[in-house]
Order: C-alpha cells, then sequence, then structure tokens
C-alpha cells in the first residue's frame, strides 16, 4: 500500500539524487545529461509544500509534487527510484492524484521528457497530447465530471444484449425550420446512453452548421477493395436488455423526425456470447480501456458544443459464411492474427492477418479508436455491423487504409470472407445538463 507524506526543505538532497538515478537514461539518450544542469533545475521548482515523498512499507520509494498552475493543476514532477520501476506503483500513485484533482474538478497537466518511456506511460493512462516544448511533449487530464457529463454515455458502456441502428434522410424540400423544429423533437427522447445519436455532414450543412472534424466517408484513395460510402443524415443506436424496448424507441423516434425525415434503414443486432463475432472470434480485446477508452473516443479541448463529442465510423459488414467454414481452422486464425480457441495473438502470423493490418500501435501517430461492432442477422444474411468512435476519424482511417491495401498492395484477410456493404460517419454531439447539446446546428 503507498502513502503520500509531505517532504520538507532538508529533503531537497535526498530528493534530487533520485531525480538523476530516474531521469538520467531519457537525457543520455537526448545527449543532455548535465548533473549540475539537473541541480539548478531542481532547485528552480523544489516547492516542499507541495511536495510529498511516495513511501511503500515505511520506505521512500519516489516523490510527486502538485503545483495550482494556469488552467488547473500541474504535475510537475513523478519520480520513482528505478529499483521500484515497472511494478505498478507509477499507475497506483497516478490513481492518488487523479482522485484528488477529480475531486476539485481540476485538469492535470503533464510534460515528459521527448524520449521518455513517460510519454507512454501517460497516454496510457489517458493523458491527451496539448502541446510540445523544446524538449517536452504536454499533456492534460480533464476531471471526471467533465469527462463523463459532457458525452452520450452509452459510447463508453459495454455492449448492450440488443440493438438497432437506425439511419434518416432528411426529406426532400424540407427547409432548415422544419429539420430544426424534428431534431428538437428528437432531442427529447435521446438520453445518450439507450439512444446514442449520430449527425451525418450532409445535414450539418444543411443546417448552415459548422461542425469541426465532421466529414462525409468518401472511400480510400488507391483501395484494392471495394469500399461503398453510404452518407446519411441521423443515425441512430438503440441499446437495451431486452427487444421490446427497441422496439417501442424506434416507434417513437420515427415519431419525433415524420414531418422532416425518412428511415433510411434498420438493422438489428445482438451481443454473441461474451462479445464474439459470428466467425466466433473475440472482438475488442485490444480495445482502450478506462481513462486511454475516453481519449480515444472523445473529443477533447476543442471548445463549447465539441468537448464531450464523439466522431463514428460505421460500416455494415456482410459474411460470407461458405467461404469461412471451407477455409482450415490455421487459415481462419492466420486471417485473424489469432488463435480462436484461446484468444492469443499469433507471433507469426502472416502480414495479412487482420490484427498485424490494425495494430493501434504500429501507426505514426498510434491509431487508437473505441470499436463497439455488434453482430446482425437480417432474412437469413449476417455479418458484423462494425462501429468505431473516435475523437477524431484518423484512426479508423489509418486502420481502413491499411486494410484495404493502399498502402503496401497487401489485402486485409478479412476480405476473404467477408466484405462492407456501407460505410458513413456521423458527429455524435456532447450532452448538456442531461440533454443531448446540438447548440453547434443552432438548436437550443
Ligand atoms: C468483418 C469485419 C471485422 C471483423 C470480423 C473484425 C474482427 C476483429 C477481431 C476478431 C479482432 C481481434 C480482437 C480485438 O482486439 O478486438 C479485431 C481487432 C481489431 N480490429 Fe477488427 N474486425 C472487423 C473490421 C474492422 C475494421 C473495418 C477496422 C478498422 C477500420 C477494424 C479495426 C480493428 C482494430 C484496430 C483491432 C485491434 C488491433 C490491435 O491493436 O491489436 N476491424 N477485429
Amino acid at each position: 500500500m503507498l502513502e503520500l507524506i509531505a517532504a520538507s526543505a532538508n529533503d531537497f538532497e535526498e530528493l534530487l539524487a533520485l531525480r538523476i538515478r530516474a531521469m538520467q537514461p531519457s537525457l543520455e539518450r537526448l545527449g543532455r545529461f548535465d548533473p549540475q544542469r539537473a541541480r539548478e533545475r531542481l532547485r528552480a521548482s523544489y516547492d516542499p509544500a507541495v511536495t510529498r515523498h511516495i513511501m511503500c512499507g515505511g520506505r521512500r520509494i519516489g516523490f510527486v509534487a502538485l503545483k495550482p498552475c494556469e488552467g488547473g493543476i500541474l504535475l510537475d514532477h513523478l519520480y520513482l527510484d528505478p529499483a521500484f520501476h515497472g511494478q505498478g506503483f507509477g499507475s497506483q500513485v497516478l490513481q492518488q492524484i487523479f482522485k484528488e484533482t477529480d475531486q476539485q474538478g481540476a485538469i492535470l497537466h503533464v510534460g515528459a521528457l521527448r524520449a521518455s518511456r513517460a510519454n507512454r506511460f501517460y497516454r496510457k493512462h489517458g493523458f491527451i497530447y496539448s502541446h510540445e516544448t523544446e524538449w517536452d511533449i504536454c499533456y492534460r487530464r480533464p476531471p471526471a465530471i467533465l469527462r463523463n457529463e459532457t458525452m452520450q454515455t452509452g459510447i463508453l458502456q459495454t455492449l448492450p444484449a440488443h440493438a438497432s441502428y437506425l439511419t434518416f434522410n432528411a426529406k426532400a424540400n424540407t427547409d432548415a425550420p422544419a429539420l430544426r423544429s424534428a431534431l428538437t423533437a428528437l432531442a427529447k427522447l435521446v438520453d445518450g446512453e439507450k439512444i446514442v445519436l449520430g449527425i451525418g455532414a450532409n445535414l450539418a450543412s444543411k443546417l448552415g452548421a459548422q461542425v469541426n472534424g465532421l466529414r462525409n466517408f468518401d472511400g480510400i484513395a488507391d483501395s484494392r477493395v471495394r469500399l461503398p460510402a453510404t452518407p446519411a443524415d441521423l443515425w441512430c443506436w438503440l441499446r437495451a436488455d431486452e427487444r421490446g424496448a427497441l422496439v417501442h424507441h424506434a416507434q417513437q423516434i420515427q415519431t419525433a423526425l415524420q414531418e422532416a425525415f425518412e428511415l433510411q434503414h434498420q438493422l438489428d443486432a445482438f451481443k454473441y456470447d461474451t462479445g464474439r463475432d459470428l466467425t466466433g472470434y473475440e472482438d475488442g480485446t485490444e480495445n482502450p480501456q478506462d481513462e486511454a477508452a475516453f481519449a480515444a473516443a472523445i473529443v477533447q479541448a476543442q471548445g463549447p458544443g465539441l468537448d464531450g463529442s464523439s466522431m463514428v465510423a460505421v460500416q455494415q459488414w456482410r459474411h460470407q459464411f461458405e467461404k469461412f467454414d471451407a477455409m482450415s481452422s490455421t487459415d481462419q486464425d492466420n486471417a485473424i492474427g489469432r488463435r480462436k480457441s484461446d484468444n492469443e495473438e499469433l507471433e507469426d502470423a502472416p502480414e495479412s492477418a487482420h490484427v498485424k493490418r490494425t495494430a493501434q500501435e504500429d501507426f505514426t501517430p498510434e491509431a487508437f479508436s473505441l470499436r463497439r461492432s455488434m453482430p446482425w442477422t437480417e432474412q437469413g444474411k449476417a455479418g458484423l455491423h462494425f462501429v468505431s468512435f473516435g475523437n477524431s476519424f484518423y484512426a479508423f482511417e489509418a486502420q481502413l487504409r491499411r486494410m484495404s491495401g493502399a498502402e503496401d498492395g497487401i489485402v486485409d484477410a478479412l476480405f476473404k470472407f467477408s466484405h462492407p456493404v456501407s460505410g458513413s460517419y456521423f458527429w455524435c454531439p456532447p450532452m448538456k445538463d442531461g440533454q443531448i447539446d446540438l447548440c453547434l446546428l443552432h438548436i437550443d
């Protein structure tokens, strides 16, 4: 069990020695290790009033300093003695700090030396990139209150047992006031949890609205496979524990929208076993978790009306089970890059394996997104309704480009037995005071 205990002015020399031990390898990598400069820098910033020893079993294993700064709190120092690296102590200290900053409703800021492993550590714990200085990369983490109250919570929640996806288009010749009035009626139904709402780029432009980052899906240049683009004005993801609720919600939505929008498509989906695709493979294993899921999926630091929102990419994939079933189990595992029997990743999977094509850390910058896909079935056809939430469309597009063979000519082996029959982008607005916030569409 870790404890944080107040430091005193007399601790300076010991803390300096600890800091040097912790930072020396990163500074040497940058060719900037200089003990005299290390002393001067800590001397300039050392303030015992905001510094605490990290104690474990009565022994000091590091120290931490949190300072008030413009726009929140600065994590000025967090150092662990190298003997205690890699044992989860850093995460434990961060969890304690998060509790404190969440209670204060404060944004936590931190900077990490460019070559330092700390960058990965902070990103993994949900810090989001803010800006760069000559030597440091700076990150920020909004408090829980900002994160939870401003987003449609269904995005981060686990998959429901049942779902329906409804897409709508504006009726021909409907003017902006009529569209706004239908959306105002819809907004009363959208709680962000049982009904998650997305807005298409064409609708935003019909309303004269500017939503930064929102655009239509337009395929992938140089793709070796067909990637249909099927824009729509509205997307509703209905989520429920049983199907009856979906029927009622779908009817209410259609009634609210009937004057101005018509239903383009409705698709029912469901959770299969523990969250498998219908091929039997676990889906979602490498999804970012908790803070990291929030950072990957939710727009932040872009301003009111956008913060708390999410960009969702939606693709209905149809499986050709006769092709999949004709593959040997080794070929099936190689197509995914994981073993179906125990979900282990295959070390020697071919370059075409799906998880090799999409490995989120293998992109520059890294391409993390939050996948919330569900199996669907309709009139004897079936597949995966792929849904990927991001703080932009970057991650989805980077992954799809690699899958499509546009980069190196190698097409994702998924295409041997499945193909997309739709493709669209939507903007999922934030929540404000328990209601969907459509202020960017000029709807109060
Ligand atoms: C038929 C459609 C698809 C199926 C059946 C499918 C299935 C899977 C499975 C079984 C995994 C491994 C477990 C996991 O980490 O979730 C996976 C991983 C992944 N898939 Fe898909 N997927 C499909 C389409 C897509 C598409 C269209 C994209 C993005 C454009 C995508 C992006 C990813 C990513 C990012 C990972 C995790 C890679 C990693 O970081 O290891 N998938 N998918």
